[in-house]
């Protein structure tokens, strides 16, 4: 071939080469294609060869310019073709075993448990007012639940609490009230003011009470902490928990660990306190969360008993303190009109995820 001749072959094939190539639609076509052009026996080789039988250097020179030249493009549009059809392959291939467009499976976010969130909202209020954390064992010794409250061993106002005894000296505890002992025992001296939360146990159970369940325990012990700052602090604890317009009122009751003991209401946030209409109205136009009395009770509380504060270790006739106790699950479930304490324990998300 002369290198006119090399120069025509080279321009009529490489633009073919190229074309085909470019449509070839699988690894095995392109594949043939290579062999067809880029190999031994493709018109490309049948160049190079002739290059060599060139008479003159000079067009040795520009044949084999000519020649590789063509062989770097076609080489790069192999190449790239190549990757092309590789990609595409994955591509079906994974469009075979996964439907992409199928929609995702959600990921579930947690969230916090109502009795969570209702026990953060109220010791978040107790810490606005100076209470500090304070805890104690759920499994408790006879001494700290009864006896160091005033409930000696046979004494009737054990029977107030049906408890479950691990042995004849250990009890699950049967309220947070141990603490206010241990507080007392642990801190020494005053200011004492302690918020402590936990699980409790009494042998009980229908749809407003659990054997376990949770309370929150306040203790403030002080030179001269009166009767009128343990109502005063009950009322903002009111007006955080159930509402500005909340109001206390504070009954006459009995606890062994206390003189004067009450029981807390609250003025019933469903009717205004009114007794009637509100969210909760019956058939007969009474409020049914307060049975129209306008009130609802939320917890025990009273100044702490002398003889407790010996029991820990305190002067009673230098100090004197208030101490109240109240139950979780009855604010959630005041809160939220939640009419079954099992719900809280039962974990079902249809359930749970409503707060
Ligand atoms: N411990 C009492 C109960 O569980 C509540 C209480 C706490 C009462 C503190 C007075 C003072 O019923």
């Amino acid at each position: 071939m002369t290198l006119a001749e090399i120069e025509q072959l080279l321009q009529q094939s490489v633009d073919r080469a190229l074309g085909a190539l470019a449509g070839a639609k699988s690894a095995d076509e392109l594949e043939s294609c290579r062999v067809q052009y880029l190999g031994q026996k493709g018109f490309l080789s049948q160049a190079k060869k002739s290059v060599g039988q060139l008479p003159t250097v000079d067009d040795k020179k520009k044949a084999g310019k000519l020649a590789n030249d063509a062989d770097a493009r076609l080489g790069k549009a192999y190449d790239e073709h190549k990757q092309r059809i590789e990609a595409a392959a994955r591509e079906a291939e994974l469009a075979e075993r996964w439907d992409v467009t199928l929609p995702g499976r959600r990921a579930l976010r947690g969230r916090r448990h109502p009795l969570t969130v209702t026990a953060d909202d109220i010791l978040d209020v107790l810490g606005a007012l100076g209470f500090v954390r304070a805890e104690g064992p759920e499994i408790e010794h006879d001494w700290y639940n009864f006896e160091a409250l005033n409930v000696p061993r046979d004494h009737p106002a054990r029977d107030m609490q049906d408890t479950f005894y691990i042995d004849d000296d250990v009890v699950l505890r049967t309220h947070t009230s141990p603490v206010q002992v241990r507080a007392m025992l642990a801190i020494g001296k005053p200011p004492i003011r302690v918020a402590c939360y936990g699980r409790v146990y009494r042998n009980d159970h229908d749809i407003t009470h659990s054997p376990m369940f949770h309370q929150v325990e306040g203790l403030y012990v002080d030179g001269s902490v009166t009767f009128g700052d343990l109502k005063g602090t009950l009322q903002v604890f009111v007006e955080r928990i159930f509402g500005a317009k909340s109001k206390v009122r504070l009954r006459p009751s009995f606890f062994p660990f206390t003189e004067p003991s009450v029981e807390v209401d609250v003025s019933c946030f469903s009717c205004n306190g009114t007794g009637s209409g509100g969210a909760t109205v019956g058939d007969d136009g009474r409020c049914r969360l307060c049975k129209a009395t306008g009130w609802i009770e939320i917890m025990g509380a009273g100044m702490v008993d002398p003889e407790v504060l010996r029991f820990g270790g305190l002067d009673p006739d230098k100090l004197t303190g208030f101490a109240f106790g109240i139950g979780v699950e009855r604010v959630a479930m005041l809160r939220w009109g939640v009419s079954d304490i099992r719900l809280f324990f039962e974990n079902d998300r249809r359930f749970l995820r409503q707060f």
